[in-house]
């Protein structure tokens, strides 16, 4: 694990398919790695905060910033406001971010994670999200890495073929599959991510993670997303 400081954007155009519970969960086991951890929340709606304020104080701390009080002068304020030793960042934007706001927050992040849930309107939205992504949040002039989370995943239907077949032309790596659990309902309810929980109670949902931080920590080589070859084939119109 690299101590760098590491930016990671959670987003998706949908409402409800897991930001707020990926950034959280990222947050507390970053945070229970020892890192020193910022969780920056941009969503009115003020989840990641509700969530940070109910955080036990015996459990290891996160620094919290709420973005979404200050949105018109995220640029001018963005260096001023992180904690300057914060090793990774993680960002929750809101379902409708999109213009100038989003082009100013992708510019400096290194990892964008994408939840989605596995129905079939949930990955044709995520699919339209990820085209807009590429083309309209001019992701292809920064280095960024792009990656796919299922979420919600029942054991009894992991079925993902449509938007594994989409991400595969695109080259968009899908990382892991998020089980269905209460674990993480119980974990929020408390300020936790399940990470926080008693490892027995839920070895099955922590396994997914690991795929999941070995490839946020990967360092960047030649099987990382390129941004440039995914753009070209949008523009291209291969996809269609
Ligand atoms: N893997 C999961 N298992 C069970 N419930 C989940 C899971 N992921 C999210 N949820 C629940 O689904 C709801 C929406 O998730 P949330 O993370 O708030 O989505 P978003 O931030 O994208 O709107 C919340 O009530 C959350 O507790
Ligand atoms: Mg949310």
């Amino acid at each position: 694990m690299n101590h760098l400081q590491h930016t990671i954007l959670v987003m998706n155009g949908k409402g409800g398919c897991g930001k707020t519970t990926l950034s959280t969960n990222v947050a507390s086991y970053y945070a229970s790695k020892g890192l020193n951890t910022t969780l920056m929340d941009y969503d009115p709606q003020a989840s990641s905060s509700m969530w940070h304020s109910l955080r036990p104080n015996n459990l290891p701390p996160i620094n919290l910033i709420t973005a979404y009080e200050r949105f018109s002068t995220v640029t001018r304020s963005w260096k001023l406001r992180i904690p300057l030793d914060t090793q990774r960042l993680i960002i929750d934007v809101p379902a409708g971010m999109s213009g100038f706001e989003l082009q100013d927050i992708i510019k400096k992040v290194d990892t964008i994670l994408i939840p989605v849930t596995p129905s079939p309107i949930d990955i044709h939205a995520t699919s339209d999200f990820i085209k807009e992504l590429i083309l309209v949040g001019k992701v292809r002039s920064y280095p960024i890495r792009i990656g796919v989370v299922a979420n919600r995943v029942k054991k009894e239907s992991p079925v993902y073929l449509p938007l594994i077949k989409f991400l595969s032309r695109l080259e968009i790596p899908f990382i892991t599959m998020l089980w269905d659990s209460m674990n993480y309902v119980k974990a929020a309810e408390n300020g936790m991510g399940i990470f926080d929980l008693e490892d027995t109670d839920c070895k099955d949902d922590m396994s997914s993670w690991k795929e999941l931080f070995d490839w946020v920590d990967e360092i960047k080589d030649k099987s990382s997303t390129n941004i440039h070859y995914i753009s070209n084939r949008l523009n291209n119109n291969r996809l269609v």
